[in-house]
């Protein structure tokens, strides 16, 4: 996949929309999204399925929590140990084209009518579909329920990094990294989250870091393929070498569960 703007730029610029304006996506734009969705891949060895749906064609409910969405993304996969992961990884990379297009996007993994969703789209029933992405370009004002729901989640902050980064083991936090993996630190940090929950917590070891969350839930395997995709993206933008693999959980007594690892090839 390729961007007009740089990742870092993308991230910082992404923030969640729930208000759009009454403009239809155009044909090319839709094409586009839809071929995005189509190419894109994860690291996991999960099968995701992107589709892009426009609100013109199919009754699509968020019970009033978004305002004239244009489309939506829907994402869908195989169950598999890594599937929520995947979806998180995958769905990210497709918020931040649509970003780089000029489009307002929000990731819903629970104000979304997924029955109503199922039955118009045709989702099978035996797939795991936690989550849609609404999609239209921003309106000048965000809605009401918007700005409470925003300020409820305190959507416009994030942990410090002493909260979310540590080296070697949980008690020390990460004190001296080069800047380039502060860079990419940095992008994990600004990653969206459920209810920015913001429930990962990554322990930095001379040549890999693991990536833990706060516990089990779906939705935070979710967030945490997300943060994996800022990881990954912005490693890439940086020029550092990591690949992701599953390890044998580094630290095994912690309160915190292991997810998966960036190794230093
Ligand atoms: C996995 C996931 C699920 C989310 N589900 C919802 C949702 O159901 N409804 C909603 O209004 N926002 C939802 N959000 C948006 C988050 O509340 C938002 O990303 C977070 O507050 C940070 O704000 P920002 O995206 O503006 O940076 C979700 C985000 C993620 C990553």
């Amino acid at each position: 996949m390729s961007f007009t703007q740089s990742i870092p730029s993308l991230i910082r610029q992404r923030i969640s929309i729930r208000k759009y304006q009454n403009v239809s996506l155009s044909t090319e734009v839709i094409t586009d999204l839809q071929s995005q969705c189509q190419n894109q891949q994860n690291p996991f060895d999960a099968d995701v399925t992107l589709q892009i749906a426009s609100s013109s064609t199919a009754k699509l409910g968020t019970y009033g929590m978004i305002k004239s969405a244009q489309a939506f993304i829907t994402a869908t996969a195989v169950r598999s140990p890594s599937a929520y992961f995947a979806l998180g990884f995958e769905a990210e990379a497709l918020v931040l084209y649509a970003t780089s297009l000029g489009l307002g996007s929000c990731i819903l993994g629970g104000t979304y009518n997924k029955k109503q969703f199922q039955n118009s789209l045709s989702i099978p029933e035996d797939c795991l579909f936690p989550l849609v992405v609404s999609l239209g370009y921003p309106a000048d004002q965000d809605s009401l329920l918007s700005r409470i729901s925003r300020k409820a989640v305190k959507s416009a902050t994030r942990k410090p990094v002493e909260s979310l980064f540590f080296a070697d083991n949980f008690q020390t936090s990460l004190a001296q990294v080069s800047s380039s993996l502060r860079d990419c630190l940095e992008m994990v940090r600004l990653a969206p989250s459920s209810q920015n929950s913001q429930p990962w917590r990554l322990l930095v070891t001379d040549r890999a870091i693991h990536f833990y969350a706060v516990d089990e839930k779906p939705m935070h395997q979710i967030d945490l393929g997300i943060a994996a995709y800022h990881f990954d993206a912005a490693a890439r933008y940086y020029d550092l070498a990591y690949s992701l693999v599953l390890l044998e959980p580094p630290l095994k007594s912690t309160p915190f569960v292991y997810c998966f690892s960036f190794i230093e090839e």
